[in-house]
């Protein structure tokens, strides 16, 4: 198989990353430049500002990803670069800079898809432990991955024939992502953005059974609708009940002076420590918290071992920013367990947006000669395929 030092840039959404991959097994440079300072006081990412602040950023982070692994712009043997989904705007600073070094360096450029990219998190972390641990274990197939994170709840079928991957979508959150409820949650209740890192760790600090959302609030329903050209049935998911019920028990329980107060006190605090969150945090929305949590979490480990139930399948990938959240973790290790069912994650930091993901997953199109043509553009809605 022919070696190859591909450099990734990642530009969907609130991330500038560029990441050196050798040949989708060994991460030798991961740059993450992050935005969340600059969206911060508007409680979300704002897309016209992470189009600027991508623009500005780009061309370091590129730089020290090359810097970092020892190797130049010359050396390096193709680049990737990430198609969409993703913010419109955002996607296009990475592919222009990408297309113009790939036209300037004459060396062939990569388009990925970015859920695709979260699922080669998984598997360029396996490949590198493999390779220290020289034990080749075998991944049986078909995978089932869910790719879990701010703007994606979804369910890929993954299968690998001669090296090339192919998926099919099984599943999508019909509204709110996962990631979006933790973040619209945390916005709703004062605590700053983005909102499931500090859920996560608010959580073991409260009651998750003080709070009982009903299943209707997490609807979900199987569906045989072939009408978007899939085959077989569906697995799909919905987050803004749960939104729209913690709003309704905010405002039930007159939660909205305590929760303002909390929005002032947080915010005279530079970097506000988990110690800073609790002294702000009462008891009630402590519970609210872990009750929010508990109730998503198990709705997405019910619904993802009934889609690999239903679907034969072997092994079970949970990706994406949301995949950090520790709860769910261990709900889904111990889950998938009883089931018999091998479960992986990436590492915290390749959970998140990042390019190494999307290094690792042109390496396979590199092979097979798939490569870009000079007029192909961003691909915001590319994830429902
Ligand atoms: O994959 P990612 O970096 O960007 C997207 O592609 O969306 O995911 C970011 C999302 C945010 O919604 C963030 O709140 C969520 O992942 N997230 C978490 C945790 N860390 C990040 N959600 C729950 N628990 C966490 N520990
Ligand atoms: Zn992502």
């Amino acid at each position: 198989m022919l070696g190859a030092y591909i450099l990734g840039i990642e530009s969907s959404c609130d991330e500038t990353a560029a990441s050196v991959v050798y040949s989708g097994e060994r991460m030798v440079s991961n740059v993450i430049f992050s935005q969340i300072a600059a969206h911060q006081p508007y409680g979300g990412v704002v897309p016209e500002l992470a189009s600027r602040e991508h623009l500005k950023a780009i061309v370091p982070v590129v730089r020290q990803a090359l810097a970092d692994a020892g190797q130049t712009y010359q050396s390096i043997d193709a680049l990737a670069v990430t198609q969409g989904p993703g913010l419109a705007g955002a996607l296009l600073v990475g592919i222009g800079y990408a297309k113009a070094l790939a036209f300037a360096l004459d060396k062939p450029l990569i388009a990925v898809n970015h859920l695709e990219g979260h699922i080669h998190a998984v598997l360029l972390e396996e490949r590198q432990k493999e390779e220290r641990q020289k034990n080749n274990r075998e991944m049986n197939f078909p995978v089932l991955a869910l790719v879990v994170s701010g703007g994606h709840t979804h369910l890929y079928l993954a299968e690998q024939r001669d090296g090339n991957w192919s998926y099919r979508n099984i599943g999508h959150t019909r509204d709110d992502a996962a990631g979006e409820a933790f973040d619209k949650v945390a916005k709703l209740l004062g605590l700053g953005y983005p909102g499931g890192p500090i859920i996560d760790r608010l959580s073991t600090h409260g009651d998750p059974t003080a709070v009982k959302f009903p299943p209707a609030q997490l609807k979900h329903r199987d569906r045989k609708d072939k009408s978007d050209g899939s085959e077989g049935p569906r697995f799909d998911f919905s987050y803004s009940g749960i939104k729209t019920a913690v709003l309704r028990y905010v405002e039930v329980h007159e939660m909205r002076a305590s929760i303002e107060a909390r929005r002032k006190a947080l915010s005279t605090i530079e970097k506000p420590g988990l110690e800073d969150y609790l002294l702000h945090t009462d008891r009630k929305t402590l519970d609210l918290v872990a009750s929010f949590q508990r109730a998503l979490v198990s709705d997405l480990v019910m619904k993802t071992l009934a889609a690999a139930r239903a679907c034969n399948a072997a092994t079970l990938f949970v990706t994406g920013g949301v995949a950090a959240n520790n709860e769910l973790r261990q709900r889904f290790e111990q889950d998938a367990a009883m089931e018999g069912l091998p479960v992986y994650f990436p590492s915290r930091p390749l959970s998140t947006d990042n390019a190494a993901m999307i290094a690792a997953a042109a390496y396979p199109k590199f092979l097979s000669g798939e490569f870009a043509p000079m007029d192909f553009s961003a691909e915001a809605g590319l994830a429902r395929r």
